[in-house]
């Protein structure tokens, strides 16, 4: 028998009043994010006195964090003013602070979820009003009232009214239901364990707390290859309870569901969306969930994409399964059918066929077919996430059916949350992207997205946050992207900076040096990430059929996944032109299809996604195909590196832990970026044997190559794919004691930094010493999480050890010692002539810091 709604949130609000009072500090909490005590020098020396209206829940927890928000934020610093103003502040929808303050000029047109945050300073004893449209507005108006406090602003005299743009301000979760998380890169699920719903969900209320606080209103709990068994009655039970967790903060929960459901859970002998009996399924099961989470949300839809399930099989269409699921959700659900469906057998051999094409070829025709609670969700760009693509087509092509856009948060094909890589600026581009469809203007996506542009009453975005129970998203600088997503759902008119801005000044510091050094470094990580990853359109030059995170230029190229850029030593891109190509071009609007038919007038960081260029073809800056190519990948590294320096000046400035957490991983980064610059330039060096103009291409001064040094018990190996060690090759300690490779010095006499770069393999921990003439400088683990077990570009890092004395005739011995599946494999060194040692000079990573994740 299943436990009553409110029976259940009586029980979860006892329990997190239990949790408050006797263990502020539960594992996993939102003050690991943005919601942290105050990074103000001065607090505001007022103290609030809430006092809320209405008795629901929801109100009840917008009570609970004006508490927390008054201790976190106000009430000046103890000893400099011992006793705070008090001021009132209430707290109520727009209805019942009409009624407590008929003076207050309260807007009668806040639309759903709205909200104003008014300072009344009219009445003798000034108060804080706080009036929501709805009850998940007054939370959204308290999270409001504190990031306007937290960021330096002073609420004497505020007012703040806002509305969200888009009513689907949803967050997905690729959670599966034995606590992986499907491309997640932060850990183990908050919300299942072991086949069942997790009994500790304190994290998943704190998680539901961040959301709100940036307005997200949604959360999809479980992978969109969805396990068909989360659907059985005893799993509904639990994720009630997830749904209990998450209601206080106005956070609705939705679900990911097979389309072979019927059959796999029902006992259905079809799962045909057309069968009366598989229809009658989902009314009864959507009944089901209603009953136990009254305010459930929806599902979402991934059919016939990537060997899930779908209507192909029965010779339906996606309209036809998306209705049936409308149909049982409706009138309170809605169905997010997912236009990512393609074909991944396709043919590499037709210059015709086009991954790019299939969303549009798929949706278009199915416009105007699909029940008024469907909603079609499209990835930002026709592929897959990756670092750079054009504004999907479809888009501007469904004119009669409600649109939300996917986005990623969790970074997979960009760093996986190892690289700092701030997303909103592409977030950004893309919702301002104007399709110029005829008559209608603006036809931005931003306007599509909210109904506006072709009248649709719903539309939003979904970001694919896949959290997890390290720190939420593994690296504190990551949760900028979850931070923004919600802000740019909400309000996507804001700029990235100003958002960059507010997630410093709450996140880290409200010193002005500090925001502009961080805000610079997010500003500056996309396009740094794009540069050493896949430059003008190239996507990510990833291992797109395993990792999706080091370089493996080949791994698009001729297989079925249709992620091609055909590289040859002629030429290099995809040409989509209507006149010579896949035709892909035509599905935009026709300004837009002008300006990317011909290679003039593509402009350059999407001039290879578009066409297949010579290498000597002549860019908008001047330069070559291939010396840009080059360029880039040199300039983005520095970039990279300069991160580390950027960072280094926060020193002193900053909580020393956030300090310690971030710089190896600052470090880490410039490490791999090079490791990046090298396979991708030394490939295309190889295959066009063109050369570089400023000579780096193939000449590393300084490095000393692994397979030439003096090996004792190390054997070379040839590293696959070849780009991805310098030269192609590596040594290996392939046996069960210590290996040794030396390397005499020959250079000019002075100090010099030693980059050690080795391959860091997931399953073993192999130890390395680092030997000047017999002696110790340095010694280490390999004991850093990265993708994959055989030696490549996924776990090649580096450790730089620093101002080491040499003369000529030094031996330097590189010591590896390998540990189960990890054979200490090493790839070179590389002396870069530096400074003698500063009283800065560290060797060791930070106590803290076990290895980068
Ligand atoms: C990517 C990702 C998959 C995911 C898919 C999707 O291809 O690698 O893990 O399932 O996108 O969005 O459906």
């Amino acid at each position: 028998m299943s436990v009553p709604v409110s029976k259940r949130i009586t029980t979860l609000l006892s329990s997190l009043l239990v949790a408050a009072t006797l263990s502020p500090a539960c594992a996993q909490t939102a003050d690991q994010a943005w919601l942290r005590p105050s990074t103000l020098e001065r607090r505001p020396t007022i103290s609030l006195e809430p006092r809320v209206l209405g008795f629901g829940i929801m109100e009840q927890a917008a009570l609970r964090e004006m508490k927390d928000g008054n201790a976190r934020l106000l009430g000046g610093t103890s000893d400099s003013d011992p006793s705070p103003q008090k001021i009132d502040a209430i707290l109520g929808t727009v209805d019942e602070i009409r009624r407590a303050l008929p003076n207050a000029p309260v807007p009668l047109d806040l639309s759903p979820e709205g909200y104003w945050v008014y300072w009344n300073g009219a009445e003798e004893k000034p108060s804080i009003v706080i009036a929501g449209a709805d009850h998940a507005g007054i939370i959204y108006g308290v999270f409001a009232l504190f990031r306007f406090i937290a960021t330096g602003h002073d609420p004497n005299r505020m007012e703040i009214r806002s509305q969200p743009a888009f009513h689907i301000r949803w967050v997905d979760q690729w959670d599966n239901f034995d606590g992986t998380v499907e491309r997640g890169y932060a850990g183990r699920s908050i919300f299942f364990e072991g086949g069942e719903v997790r009994k500790d969900l304190a994290p998943v209320s704190e998680y539901a707390r961040l959301l709100s606080s940036v307005g997200i209103n949604t959360c999809n709990l479980n992978n969109v290859n969805a396990n068909p068994d989360l659907l059985k009655h005893s799993n509904l039970e639990g994720i009630a309870r997830i749904a209990d967790a998450m209601r206080p903060w106005g956070v609705h929960i939705a679900m990911s569901v097979a389309l072979n459901s019927p059959q796999a859970v029902g006992g259905l002998t079809t799962s045909d969306p057309h069968d009366p009996a598989v229809k009658a399924w989902w009314v009864a099961k959507a009944r089901e969930i209603f009953d136990l989470i009254p305010d459930f949300a929806g599902f979402t839809v991934k059919a016939d994409s990537e060997g899930q399930p779908g209507p192909s099989t029965f010779g339906r269409t996606p309209a036809d399964a998306a209705n049936t699921l409308a149909a049982a959700l409706a009138p309170h659900g809605i169905v997010l059918y997912r236009s990512f469906v393609y074909n991944h057998h396709l043919d590499w051999t037709n210059p015709k066929a086009d991954r790019a094409r299939a969303a549009y070829d798929i949706f278009q025709p199915l416009d105007g077919k699909f029940d008024p609670n469907v909603v079609i969700q499209t990835k930002e760009g026709p592929i897959d996430f990756q670092a750079r693509e054009p504004v999907s087509p479809l888009f501007a092509a469904l004119q009669k059916t409600p649109q939300a856009m996917e986005v990623q948060i969790t970074q997979e094909y960009t760093g996986q949350q190892r690289h700092l890589v701030y997303l909103a600026p592409m977030w950004k581009e893309v919702l301002d992207f104007d399709f110029q469809v005829p008559f209608y203007d603006p036809s931005t996506v931003e306007a599509i997205l909210s109904g506006l542009a072709f009248l649709q009453p719903t539309g939003g975005m979904v970001g694919v946050a896949n959290v997890g129970r390290d720190a939420w998203l593994s690296s504190p600088l990551a949760l900028a992207n979850l931070y923004a997503m919600g802000r740019l759902a909400w309000d996507p008119g804001l700029d990235p900076e100003e958002i960059a801005e507010e997630w410093t000044r709450q996140t880290i510091s409200n010193d002005d040096q500090v925001v502009h050094t961080v805000d610079t470094m997010l500003m500056d990580s996309w396009p740094a990430y794009e540069s050493y990853t896949g430059p003008l359109g190239l996507q990510t030059l990833t291992d797109i059929t395993g990792s999706h995170y080091g370089p493996n230029v080949e791994s698009s190229e001729r297989n079925g996944w249709g992620q091609w850029h055909n590289a040859d030593a002629q030429g290099v891109g995809m040409e989509r032109s209507a006149g010579f190509g896949t035709k892909f071009v035509s599905q935009y609007p026709p300004e837009v299809a002008k300006l990317y038919e011909l290679p003039i007038s593509t402009p350059d960081e999407l001039i290879l996604f578009f066409h297949h260029l010579p290498y000597n073809h002549t860019l908008t800056n001047g330069k070559t195909v291939i010396q840009q190519i080059y360029d880039s990948h040199y300039e983005g590294a520095a970039k990279a590196a300069e991160f580390v320096e950027d960072w280094k000046t926060l020193k002193d400035r900053i909580d020393p832990r956030l300090y310690a957490n971030v710089l190896p991983r600052l470090e880490y980064q410039a490490g791999h970026a090079i490791v990046w610059r090298d396979a991708v330039v030394q490939y295309f060096h190889k295959l066009t044997g063109l050369p570089d103009e400023e000579g780096r291409a193939g000449n590393y001064p300084g490095r000393l190559e692994a397979e030439s040094a003096k090996l004792t018990g190390y054997t070379v190996i040839d590293i696959t794919p070849w780009e991805d060690a310098s030269q192609g090759k590596a040594v290996s300690c392939d046996t069960t004691s210590t290996c040794a490779a030396e390397f005499a010095f020959t250079g000019k006499p002075g100090y010099y930094d030693i980059a050690v770069q080795y391959f860091d393999l997931r399953d073993g921990v192999a130890k390395f010493t680092f030997r000047v003439n017999a002696k110790s400088i340095a010694a280490w683990s390999a004991d850093a999480t990265l993708p994959s077990i055989i030696p490549n570009g996924d776990n090649s890092t580096r450790r730089t050890i620093q101002s080491v004395e040499l003369k000529p005739g030094d031996i330097l011995r590189v010591e590896g010692t390998p540990d189960a599946q990890d054979h200490a494999a090493l790839d070179y060194i590389e002396l870069t002539a530096g400074p003698p040692p500063g009283p800065e000079t560290t060797t060791e990573p930070p106590a803290n810091f076990r290895g980068i994740r």
